[in-house]
């Protein structure tokens, strides 16, 4: 089963979730999607019963607990999280903490060098993140989110980050926004295939739709109108 989990407040309407719908497409599969925005997600209390008490299982009674279900049963779990101040808007981040209880106290040193806790080494649950915002670079911009991924669910994480992403709101530029949604869905086919993004493909990904500072001026030109 594929797991969608969309913290977009824009819904369906989301440009995230347009592009892992794309994703999903090149996969030829579906998947169930849950609008972590229309849920009751409260914040971790850091009360360690799902290490020590309930193996493996939160304690506190919220919608998460359904979400955090669906999460252990689902085969793939595609994570559509729009970047919000460098990092994952605030209802997905208090999912993320909630999947602490997926890990295991116990500490590792990984082949990485780096500590990590036990959790989804056995690469039996695979993850996608799929993220956009509205600045131009990648470097710097999705930096945290993306080591964070890699570090809670595995180096094998897959991401797509897409910069520019203010691009698809206007019908003009959808002949720029084709090309990189084409590479989506690629990309998904490529995953079906062999669990990977290809280099080339990677590449077109991480390439803005257009140059940065054409992208920097017609942002601004836009905003100078609103004012
Ligand atoms: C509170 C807030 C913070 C944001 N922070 C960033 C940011 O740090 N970097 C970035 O590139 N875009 C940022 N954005 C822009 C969104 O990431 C961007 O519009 C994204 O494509 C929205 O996706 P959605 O349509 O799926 O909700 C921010 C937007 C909001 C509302």
């Amino acid at each position: 089963m594929i797991l969608v989990i969309n913290g977009s407040p824009y819904r369906e309407n989301s440009t995230t979730l347009r592009l892992t719908n794309t994703f999903l497409q090149g996969m030829g599969e579906t998947a169930e999607v849950i609008n972590t925005v229309d849920l009751h997600i409260n914040p971790c209390l850091a009360c360690y019963a799902c290490w020590m008490k309930t193996a493996g299982h939160c304690i506190q009674q919220d919608d998460a607990i359904e979400v955090l279900e669906k999460i252990r049963e689902a085969d793939l779990v595609i994570w559509t999280v729009p970047l919000y101040a460098y990092a994952a808007l605030a209802n997905c981040k208090s999912l993320i903490d909630r999947t602490l209880c997926f890990n295991k106290p116990e500490i590792y040193v990984g082949e990485d060098g780096k500590t990590h806790h036990y959790g989804y080494e056995d690469g039996s649950k695979r993850t996608v993140l799929i993220s956009s915002g509205g600045l131009p670079d990648i470097k710097g911009n999705f930096d945290g989110l993306v080591f964070q991924f890699k570090h809670m669910y595995g180096e094998q994480t897959v991401a797509i980050c897409c910069a520019e992403a203010a691009l698809f709101m206007y019908p003009e530029t959808q002949p720029l926004t084709a090309g990189y949604l084409e590479a989506v869905r690629k990309a998904g086919a490529e995953y079906k295939e062999q669990g990977k993004i290809s280099e080339e493909t990677g590449q077109i990904l991480d390439t803005p739709m257009i140059p940065r500072v054409a992208y920097i001026q017609n942002t601004n030109a836009a905003f100078a109108q609103v004012k």
